[in-house]
């Protein structure tokens, strides 16, 4: 009798340990196979198609995009609170050389000096309390790849110059460790604030400025380029539509112009974050301005506007709060059926909105 109760078990564990084995590779080329579409899906979103925008300002923007796409020039990214400086930043690393390396973002506004120092660099062992493992710094993490430090102007003195170091040889040191380490990054920063001016009051160092300003580009704001409302919002419910699985919501013309007449203080976010929100509350029916909720104020400082316009305002609006009942509009408005048909003609051919 050769085949023994021994050798069983030894088969059984032989067999139980290949399938594990077997299992384990088909698990390791499913999560592979998930990466990779991961990655794909990522770098879809950023494409440079995903920044939209085609008013002057933006078309110079994507003129310099396209320019410094493929070096490794340090980019300052200038704008206010919402005009996409994180987008950009991402789009030039998805759509450059050092996109299969990762991209770490590193927000610097209003972070203990200590903290922030021993995340950029990393910290050795024992290096300070609670240090209780050696720590590999974020730039190290980087390696190959970009870093966006964002809110650059807020970056205390000491890091500012040790950052002068990653910038000047590619250097780094862990804190509490005297062994230079070297990295290989690019390095993206944006600010709300004018550097410049910090330079100026003495926060910040000129030579880190120059530095990381090589090329700076500056995100116009929003209330600057009206001309691109439009697009944004096609581009936010497509977005929407294909994010959800449901048919793109139309929107009505007297909605689209209070969305251009307003002077959006927070930028694309505060537009995307306005539809995001209209979408919900008009349910099924097209977004109409009561489910625009947007500051009235401001809405109407947007801008100085003709009698012409105040007119197509007044019945648009009308037309809207009678569900498009044109007889009914007229007889509020004091107007006959013919003067609205012509009106709506003339505004039909003038704008062809929705
Ligand atoms: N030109 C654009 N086209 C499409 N989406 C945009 C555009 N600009 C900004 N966005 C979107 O608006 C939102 C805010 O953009 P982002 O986070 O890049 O702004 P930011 O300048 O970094 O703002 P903050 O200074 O507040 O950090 C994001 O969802 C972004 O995708
Ligand atoms: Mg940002």
């Amino acid at each position: 009798q050769r085949f023994n109760q021994e050798s069983l078990n030894f088969l059984s564990a032989f067999a139980n340990n290949a399938a594990i084995a077997i299992e384990n590779a088909r698990l390791m080329s499913q999560l592979r196979q998930e990466n990779i579409q991961l990655r794909q899906e990522v770098q879809e979103r950023y494409r440079f198609s995903e920044i939209v925008g085609n008013s002057t300002s933006m078309q110079e923007v994507f003129d310099l995009l396209n320019k410094i796409v493929n070096s490794d020039i340090s980019v300052l990214l200038e704008g206010e609170s919402g005009t996409g400086k994180e987008l950009v930043a991402k789009a030039l690393h998805y759509n450059g050389p050092r996109r299969e390396k990762p991209i770490i973002a590193q927000f610097c506004g209003n972070l203990a000096e200590s903290l922030l120092e021993s995340e950029l660099f990393g910290h050795k062992k024992g290096s300070f309390t609670g240090a209780i493992r050696d720590k590999k710094g974020l730039f190290e993490v980087a390696d190959g790849g970009t870093f966006f430090l964002d809110e650059i102007a807020d970056i205390p003195p000491l890091i500012q110059a040790k950052l002068l170091r990653v910038l000047q040889d590619g250097e780094i040191r862990r804190v509490g460790d005297t062994e230079i380490r070297h990295v290989d990054v690019r390095i993206i920063s944006a600010t709300n604030r004018s550097l410049e001016d910090q330079v100026e009051a003495g926060q910040f160092r000129e030579d880190l400025f120059y530095r990381l300003n090589v090329i700076s580009i500056k995100m116009p704001p929003l209330r600057e380029r009206k001309g691109d409302i439009q697009l944004l919002v096609q581009h936010f419910l497509d977005t929407f539509s294909i994010r959800s699985g449901v048919p793109v919501k139309k929107i009505t013309q007297a909605a689209m112009k209070a969305l251009e007449n307003y002077n959006w203080p927070g930028n694309v976010r505060e537009l995307e974050n306005t539809l995001e929100r209209a979408v919900v509350l008009s349910q099924d029916r097209p977004i109409t301005l009561e489910s625009l909720i947007i500051p009235k104020a401001r809405e109407l400082a947007g801008g100085k506007k003709t009698l012409k316009e105040h007119e197509k305002e007044i019945v648009l609006r009308s037309l809207e709060e009678y569900n498009g009942n044109k007889t009914k509009t007229a007889d509020a408005l004091g107007v006959s059926l013919r003067w609205l048909h012509y009106k709506l003609a003339e505004w039909r051919e003038t704008e062809p909105a929705e």
